[in-house]
């Protein structure tokens, strides 16, 4: 049985590619090992908890002792590191934190790979789950491709670049097998809501204001999570060796469309009058070097892989405002505790 270790398994994306994993392959053992910040969530795995080729392994990535120790008990065949803090707002607010686990994490997992599996390094996998913010913004035209320069100008992009560039230095420096896929805005069921699209389901549920960011014409190309965590799947096992994938949904929204397009799936769903919402819509500051547009050439994948996504947007939206609106319980329970204070920092003062 081969053991496969899932760093971040109980966030948004890693709780979805648990589930895959866990599922698709029984003769793999998966241990997913998560701090359990606020992101983290036992509830989004329930339903796999009990399963005899899954089990969960509380614990921080930055305790170097502590992972160097994990590696040592169970010498894992590979590994997909999610593990990280992960919302731009925050970084922006406290970067610390960010430093720690994206860049301190991802290098203790690095040393506990490479000074346990040795001799057979070249069969074992390190694959680093990125995102396409490394690449930092796009005018009105282009798109990344994997040799885009790297360009981060937040914390949290920042972080993340730091932590890839470790991880191709591990590959070009001791021989280690890895891969890294940078990745387009996710959405579906499972987000914590604090990122813009569960975020404001919750308000509009609520009637609350929904803070759009400047003007609204800021530019992300959104990918259903599971097409992710399917992208993940495939180059986990057929990617090659020391390969940067981009994945994407050649799917772009300028903000303020997809927010009219939420409230019309939202207010339709929660039976009020069409455009009901319309008025919670407020502007409010903008966020300090916020990226113009992000837009994935993902051609690399779709040639050498045969991934592309399958899920069109009309769906996938549609049945992640379902989801949250369905699942009202999941969102007192991520919004109790600490939320109402986070939400007051972040939006008091805009
Ligand atoms: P998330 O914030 O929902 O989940 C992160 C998980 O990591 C949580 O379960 C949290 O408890 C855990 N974690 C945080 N710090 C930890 C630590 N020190 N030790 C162990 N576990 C820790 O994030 P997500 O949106 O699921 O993103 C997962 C990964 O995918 C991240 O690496 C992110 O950079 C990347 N990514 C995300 C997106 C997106 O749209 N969400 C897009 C591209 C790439
Ligand atoms: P977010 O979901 O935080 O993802 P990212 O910053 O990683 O792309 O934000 C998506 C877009 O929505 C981004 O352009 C910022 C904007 N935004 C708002 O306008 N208001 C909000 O309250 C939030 C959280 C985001």
């Amino acid at each position: 049985m081969k053991k496969i270790l899932i760093t971040g398994g109980a966030g948004f994306i890693g709780s979805h590619l648990v589930h895959l994993m866990v599922r698709k392959y029984p003769n793999y053992h998966i241990y997913n090992l998560d701090k359990l910040t606020y992101a983290g969530n036992l509830e989004n795995l329930k339903d796999i908890e009990k399963e005899s080729n899954y089990t969960f392994i509380k614990g921080d990535i930055v305790d170097e002792n502590f992972i160097n120790e994990l590696f040592a008990e169970h010498n894992f065949d590979g590994l997909i590191h999610l593990a990280a803090e992960s919302h731009v707002d925050r970084s922006i607010h406290s970067p610390l934190e960010f430093i720690y686990t994206n860049i301190v994490g991802t290098v203790n997992l690095l040393n506990a790979a490479r000074n346990t599996w040795k001799e057979d390094m070249g069969n074992k996998r390190f694959y680093h789950v990125s995102t396409d913010e490394v690449y930092g913004s796009l005018g009105e035209t282009g798109a990344f491709v994997e040799t885009t320069p790297y360009d981060p100008h937040s914390p949290y992009s920042a972080s993340k670049a730091s932590s890839d560039h470790l991880v191709r230095a591990y590959h070009d420096t001791y021989g280690l097998n890895i891969v890294i896929s940078n990745c387009s805005n996710n959405y579906g069921p499972y987000q914590f809501p604090e990122k813009l699209i569960p975020l404001f389901i919750n308000n509009i549920l609520h009637n609350r204001p929904l803070p759009v960011y400047g003007k609204g014409i800021n530019v992300r190309d959104w990918l259903y999570v599971e097409d992710h965590v399917k992208a993940i799947d495939l180059i986990y096992h057929q990617g090659r060796k020391g390969e940067t994938y981009n994945i994407g949904g050649n799917n772009e929204w300028k903000n303020i469309d997809l927010i009219h397009q939420l409230i019309a799936i939202t207010d339709e769903l929660l039976q009020r009058p069409k455009g009901t919402s319309t008025q919670l819509i407020t502007f409010v500051s903008d966020r300090k070097g916020h990226d113009l547009r992000y837009a994935i050439d993902a051609s690399k994948i779709k040639n050498e892989l045969g991934w592309q996504p399958s899920v069109q947007f009309d769906e996938g939206f549609r049945t992640t405002v379902k989801w949250y609106l369905d699942n009202e319980d999941w969102l007192k329970n991520v919004t109790s505790g600490n939320y109402q204070k986070y939400y007051e920092e972040m939006y008091s003062n805009r």
